[in-house]
């Protein structure tokens, strides 16, 4: 591979500088790929066909030397796969025809066949491998049980989340049950992933935060962990004089608001933990460093600023990591999805300062060793 840092930082391997790549890279605030959601004819449709799924998930590579490229999908695929019916309200955001709020409903919940109901996804990530031939990594990913069942009980976007709580309070047993089904379907859609071509696999568990503590251990991350339990994370690889090799497909788990609870996520078996922009990461790094990656973690509206307030930004990050070893396990995102008002100079200021200042840290880190 042409550039493997990102494998590496998700190991914890030293890299010769801080990769980054940001979350939902493929979106609105990019001209090109509001073009190509117009030629498919809606956000759907561009998801279910793979080969303008490849060409959106390649749009932020050709503008910007970022260091991986994600899957172009949705988390909610999934429980349209289980047959809630998706649908995109315009400018209202997701929606489910048949959301879950009863016994019964969630009696009807199974487990998809991800190589049969989710197939445009698993040709979206086989078609976007080629694509790439090497040039970076590929993240495919999930939505975390817990999040799932947020929107499949809402049916869509929340502000108080009233509907999923009360059925978490009223009946635990149907919530576990609902969680149990929804955690094997992400099993086996992340599995099918990792068997199409992804190298490493993110789980998006934007509303774990929304929990309180202990509730939070149970509903979301027990199903993350059970989730990370069943997934088949070495994958063969053939290199091209022929020979094949195992190489390991690390896991990144991102709760939003989870800073509370950076040790019980880094031992949920993940390699690597996302970080919101409410996180120190040199302290996030003393509490957990030394078992996981962390990836994150600058404010998106950071990106509304001028090129040179972004720049000083972005080494305050790099900066917070400390040292020794600046950087080494970090790799450097968002702390949520950007922002679909950025401008894209903001992220040519915000690529470019992370490369170099960090290239520069371990310049410095290696003159101050003697090395
Ligand atoms: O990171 C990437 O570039 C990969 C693509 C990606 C999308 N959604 C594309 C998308 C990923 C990883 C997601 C994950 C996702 N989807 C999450 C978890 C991460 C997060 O942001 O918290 C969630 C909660 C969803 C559900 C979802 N999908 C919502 C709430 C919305 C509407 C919000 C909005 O920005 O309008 C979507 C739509 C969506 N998913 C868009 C994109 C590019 C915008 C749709 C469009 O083009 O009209």
């Amino acid at each position: 591979m042409n550039n493997d840092v990102f494998l590496r930082a998700l190991l914890r391997e030293p890299t010769e500088h801080t990769p980054i790549w940001l979350m939902r890279q493929a979106g609105r605030y990019l001209p090109e790929y509001n073009a190509t959601r117009k030629r498919a004819g809606s956000f759907l449709a561009l998801c279910k066909a793979p080969e303008l799924a490849c060409e959106v998930t390649l749009q932020p590579l050709e503008r910007w030397p970022l260091d991986a490229a994600i899957l172009f999908s949705d988390i909610l695929t999934v429980p349209d796969a289980m047959g809630l019916g998706l649908y995109f309200a315009d400018g209202e955001g997701p929606k489910f025809e048949r959301p879950v709020r009863d016994e019964a409903a969630v009696a009807r919940l199974a487990v998809p066949d991800p190589n049969v109901e989710l197939r445009y996804v698993m040709d979206g990530v086989s078609t976007i491998r080629r694509a790439l031939n090497g040039r970076v990594p590929l993240i495919g990913f999930s939505g975390s049980p817990w999040t799932l069942a947020c929107y499949m009980v809402e049916g869509g976007g929340s502000d108080d989340f009233r509907q999923v709580k009360s059925m978490l309070y009223k009946r635990p047993d149907l919530m576990h049950r609902m969680l149990a089904v929804t955690a094997d379907a992400v099993r086996d859609y992340l599995n099918a992933q990792i068997d199409a071509g992804a190298q490493a696999v993110m789980i998006f568990d934007t509303w774990g935060g929304i929990l309180p503590d202990g509730h939070y251990q149970t509903f979301s991350l027990g199903y993350i962990r059970r989730v990370l339990e069943g997934l088949r994370l070495e994958r063969e690889e053939r290199a091209p004089d022929g020979s094949v090799r195992r190489v390991r497909v690390p896991s990144i788990v991102f709760t939003k608001g989870g800073g509370l609870w950076l040790e019980d996520i880094a031992a949920s078996g993940c390699d690597a933990v996302g970080l919101d922009w409410t996180v120190n990461l040199g302290q996030a790094r003393a509490r957990v460093g030394d078992r996981v990656a962390l990836q994150g973690n600058l404010d998106p509206m950071i990106l509304m600023a001028d090129g040179p307030q972004i720049q000083a930004e972005a080494i305050k990050t790099l900066e917070s990591w400390g040292a020794p070893q600046p950087g080494q396990g970090h790799v450097f995102n968002l702390g949520h999805g950007i922002s679909q008002f950025t401008p894209p100079e903001s992220v040519t200021a915000l690529v470019e300062a992370v490369h170099s200042y960090s290239r520069e840290q371990r310049r410095r880190g290696a003159a101050a060793s003697g090395l």
